[in-house]
C-alpha cells in the first residue's frame, strides 16, 4: 500500500490507465489533486472537457453538483464522484417544489440557474448560466419578464447591478464561504496590501464586490491575474486558487481576502479517495434516469444555444 503523497499519486497515475479513467478536478481542489487530474478548470469547463474526452469511466474531484453536471452532458459514460459525502450548501439549498410554487404563482416568470445546482432544481428552470456568462445570457433574455434568479443571490445581485431595468427576483441564501466575507475584512485586507489588485468572485456580497478590480469567475480571476502586469493580488475566492497562482507565478505575491475562504466540501477529497475510485473500491458512481436526465438538460441547452 502506499504510503506518502507521492506514492498514492504513482498508484492512481497507474490505476487510472489500467481501468480506463479520466481523472476531473476542479480547480478548488489541493494541488496533490490537482497533479494526478487529466483535466483542472471550473466545474462547466470540466463537463465539456468531458464530453470530448474517450476514455468510458470519468472520476470528479469536486462536490456532487459537478459530477452531475458531468453525467448530464455524458450520459453514456460512468461516472463517479470521488468523495460521496462532498456537497455544496449553496448548490443545494432549494428543492424543485418552490420553484414549482413560485412559478404557479408567477405563470410569466423565466427561472434563470446557476449550472451550479442540483440536477433535480435544473429540470425546474429555463436557462442556466455559469458565473462567467451570466452577463451575456441575461442579455439575450426578453426584457419583458421577470426574472427569477437561483440559486446564488449574491450571483443575481451582480447580475441585477448589470441590469438595473429588468425585474429580477433573488431568494435567500447564497455560497457560505464567499457570503461570509465581509466588507470590513475587504477594507483591512486592501489596507495591508495598498498596491495589490483586489480580484474577486460574483458570489461575494455586493458590498465586497463593490470594492473589486476585478469580477469574475474563478477561471476569469486567474486569466486576469495571468495577463496583468500587476505584481500584487488580493484572491477573493477559494483559498486554493492563491496556491495554484502562487506555484504559477513565483515572482507575484497572492494573498487570501480571508483565511476564511475555505470550502470544507472541497477538501473532502483525498488522494486514498482518488486511489480507491480508480480502483473501483470507492467513489460513488452518479446514477440519474433518462426523464430526469432529460429534463435537467433543457436549461443546459438553452445555455449552450444562447452562449
Ligand atoms: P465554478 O467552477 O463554476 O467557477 O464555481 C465553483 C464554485 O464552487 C464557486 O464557488
Ligand atoms: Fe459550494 Fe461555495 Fe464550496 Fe463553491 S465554494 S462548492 S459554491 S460551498
Amino acid at each position: 500500500m502506499p504510503s506518502t503523497v507521492r506514492e498514492y499519486q504513482d498508484a492512481i497515475l497507474k490505476a487510472k490507465k489500467e481501468k480506463g479513467f479520466a481523472i476531473l478536478a476542479h480547480t478548488y481542489q489541493s494541488p496533490e489533486i490537482v497533479e494526478v487530474a487529466d483535466f483542472t478548470g471550473d466545474s462547466f469547463a470540466l463537463s465539456k472537457k468531458a464530453m470530448g474526452i474517450t476514455e468510458k469511466n470519468v472520476l470528479m474531484c469536486g462536490v456532487r453538483f459537478m459530477a452531475e453536471t458531468v453525467k448530464l452532458l455524458s450520459p453514456e459514460k460512468r461516472v463517479l464522484l470521488a468523495a460521496p459525502d462532498a456537497g455544496c450548501p449553496m448548490a443545494e439549498q432549494f428543492v424543485r417544489e418552490e420553484i414549482e410554487d413560485y412559478r404557479a404563482d408567477h405563470p410569466d416568470v423565466l427561472v434563470v440557474c446557476y449550472v451550479n445546482t442540483t440536477t433535480d432544481l435544473k429540470r425546474a428552470c429555463d436557462v442556466c448560466v455559469t458565473s462567467a456568462s451570466a452577463l451575456d445570457i441575461m442579455r439575450k433574455l426578453p426584457t419583458d419578464r421577470e426574472i427569477l434568479f437561483i440559486p446564488d443571490c449574491n450571483l443575481g445581485a451582480y447580475v441585477q447591478a448589470a441590469y438595473p431595468d429588468r425585474k429580477i427576483t433573488l431568494w435567500r441564501g447564497g455560497c457560505p464561504v464567499h457570503a461570509a466575507i465581509s466588507k470590513e475584512e475587504t477594507v483591512a485586507a486592501k489596507a495591508k496590501h495598498p498596491t495589490a489588485k483586489l480580484l474577486v468572485h460574483p458570489e461575494c456580497k455586493p458590498d465586497v464586490t463593490a470594492l473589486a478590480d476585478y469580477i469574475g469567475s474563478t477561471s476569469g480571476i486567474m486569466k486576469y491575474a495571468a495577463e496583468s502586469d500587476a505584481k500584487e493580488f488580493i484572491i477573493g475566492t477559494e483559498i486554493s486558487v492563491v496556491w495554484h497562482l502562487s506555484y504559477r507565478f513565483p515572482d507575484t505575491k497572492f494573498y487570501p481576502l480571508s483565511k476564511n475562504l475555505v470550502c470544507r466540501n472541497m477538501r473532502l477529497t483525498s488522494l486514498p479517495d482518488v486511489l480507491a475510485a480508480v480502483k473501483g473500491e470507492g467513489g460513488e458512481e452518479i446514477v440519474l434516469d433518462e426523464a430526469t436526465m432529460k429534463e435537467a438538460r433543457v436549461c443546459i441547452d438553452k445555455m449552450i444555444e444562447l452562449g
